[in-house]
């Protein structure tokens, strides 16, 4: 049934949106969903950063289903003031910046199918929705994102996307954190990932190195498999505090320094864990 309307190009406004159409949502989708939650919420009990179950639970989206954008914006708006969009699919660049700097975060509201649960090609509403959105009912994380989509705007300007790719990529997307209750995680990327829930934080293979704002932006990761390095902060207020410097001159800076593997690790970095390597040798691409 219509899968495609999910995803419709032709109904695209200029700023990317769609309307996510959530009564179009067949019986099955909304199974899809029940079952990738049902599955996922258990799994990060003691594994992701405490506040982002109680958000999942104030947005009801640990059941139920596909969530209805206008439910969960009542709640965001008011809490945080920020809004989730529907968009088909990937958007250009300075417009994903453009809606992060206004509080809307762009959701692809189509779902995977249940002979793919664990398949994920490209971006779908499960991870943009049961991923990011908990924690923007986190105000420093809130205020973050917000500032990530400014930022993004600069870096436009500055040919530094690359870099600035990278910090949302270990933070945002795959970042862990430490807290008196040991390693946590708050990247999408892992938390609406069975497989990554459990090996970014139990598997001995990946390195797991205290987060600095410049190695990390001169690090490069990969999009098809498990990372071998995921970077760890000491909490959301720490980061807000590492990233609100004007990045600049860092750029300008980094222009002549060499990145690093994505397996690699340097000198001055604080080794957490070093990795065992395993995983991704026994792929035959290990990379440091
Ligand atoms: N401070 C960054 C800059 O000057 C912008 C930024 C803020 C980027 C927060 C990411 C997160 O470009
Ligand atoms: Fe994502």
């Amino acid at each position: 049934m219509p899968v495609e309307i999910h995803r419709d190009m032709a109904d695209l406004k200029a700023d990317f949106t769609i309307d996510q159409h959530w009564d179009s949502y067949t019986d099955e989708e909304h199974a899809t969903w029940r079952v990738l939650a049902e599955r996922q919420v258990p799994l990060l009990k003691d594994r992701v950063v405490p506040e982002f179950l109680a958000h999942v639970d104030a947005l009801s989206m640990g059941g139920g289903g596909v969530p209805d954008f206008r439910r969960l914006n009542e709640v965001l708006e008011a809490e945080t003031g920020w809004n989730v969009v529907a968009v088909p699919g990937l958007v250009p660049d300075a417009v994903f910046f453009d809606h992060l700097a206004n509080r809307r975060f762009p959701a692809t509201c189509f779902i995977r199918s249940m002979e793919e649960l664990d398949y994920l090609e490209e971006p779908d509403v499960f991870h943009d929705v049961f991923g990011h959105v908990p924690l923007l009912l986190d105000p420093v994380y809130a205020d973050y994102m917000q500032e990530y989509g400014k930022g993004g705007l600069k870096a436009d300007g500055q040919g530094a996307l690359r870099r600035l790719a990278r910090l949302y990529w270990y933070t945002v997307e795959f970042g862990l954190t430490r807290s008196e209750d040991g390693l946590r995680i708050f990247g999408a990327g892992i938390a609406s990932s069975k497989g990554e829930t459990v090996f970014a934080l139990d598997d001995p293979s990946p390195n797991r190195i205290g987060f600095n704002l410049e190695r990390v932006m001169r690090t490069d990761y990969r999009i098809d498999d498990f990372q071998e390095t995921y970077f760890v902060i000491d909490g959301f207020e720490a980061l807000r505090r590492a990233t609100e410097v004007d990045f600049t001159t860092i750029y300008a800076r980094m222009e002549d320094t060499p990145d690093f593997a994505p397996g690699e690790i340097a000198e001055t970095d604080t080794v957490l864990h070093r990795g065992t390597g395993r995983y991704h040798q026994g792929k035959g691409r290990a990379t440091a």
